[in-house]
């Protein structure tokens, strides 16, 4: 524990982000209301496709910080449109792939700050997906016929997105320590594939531990199922909270 700099409760609650993975606008009110301990919330494709931004209105009501996942990739006048709109409603993180390249990645910043501009918000941190870890090996290099080795591609689009200006990157765990050592002290990573110890994998493959992703360098920890799923869901995230709390 660093002694010198007392962490507050609500600092190491906002490393945790929890997704709203669920498809409906009432169930993902049901599981808000039902975790107030929670701070930060993901929203994604299917909920803010099904919900619409009424979601983002509700979660600022209750004054929880947004991960708006929206893993956008378009070209860059439409990527730019879309994070213009985004950047308007005050989320705190939005996503787009490394892959819309340099043009896109530098118009999807500076159209962030500009629609956050517009309603007199604070802009969001644009990240960016660096590669999907859905994706094999294999397929990477037969199917998408991209030469390089997975944890060098995913250290090359960190790359890209920081020196287009983005604010940071989502990574695998297993990758945070060399991109912390390469991108640097101000580069934001944001980690899901994170398992509790004696929580199920599930369909993480190479999950680390939340003080494990946090020790490697991460800001912020992803953790949907070994939370939501528990039998405890507010004892379980207060145990990842205490975790941290012993390393930060
Ligand atoms: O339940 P679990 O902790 O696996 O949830 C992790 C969240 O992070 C889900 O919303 C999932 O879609 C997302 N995610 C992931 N792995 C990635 C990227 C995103 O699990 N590589």
């Amino acid at each position: 524990m660093n002694s010198s700099t007392a962490v507050s409760p609500t600092a190491i609650a906002d490393r945790i982000i929890v997704p709203l993975d669920v498809p409906s606008k009432e169930e993902a009110i049901a599981l808000i209301d039902s975790l107030s301990e929670v701070q930060f919330w993901k929203v994604g494709l299917e909920l803010f496709v099904s919900s619409g931004p009424s979601i983002l209105d509700y979660l600022k009501q209750h004054q929880k910080k947004i991960f708006l996942d929206l893993k956008l990739h378009d070209i860059p006048n439409t990527v730019a449109g879309a994070c213009r709109a985004a950047g308007r409603y005050g989320v705190d993180l939005l996503t787009v792939h490394a892959t819309n390249g340099r043009v896109g990645l530098k118009a999807a910043q500076a159209a962030a700050i500009e629609g956050a501009a517009q309603t007199g918000v604070e802009p969001p941190k644009v990240i960016a997906i660096t590669v999907l870890t859905s994706l094999s090996a294999r397929e990477l290099a037969f199917d998408l016929k991209i030469p390089l080795e997975l944890p060098e591609y995913a250290l090359q689009m960190a790359l890209l997105a920081k020196e287009s200006g983005l604010s940071g990157a989502v990574c695998s765990p297993q990758e945070a320590s060399q991109l912390r050592q390469i991108c640097g002290d101000d580069f934001l990573l944001v980690c899901p594939g994170v398992r509790p110890k004696g929580a199920a994998l599930g369909d993480q493959k190479r999950a680390l531990t939340p003080a494990e992703a946090i020790a490697a360098g991460a800001n912020h920890l992803v953790i949907g199922r070994p939370i939501t799923e528990a039998s405890d869901p507010a004892a379980a995230f207060d145990a990842i909270c205490q975790e941290i709390a012993a390393l930060v």
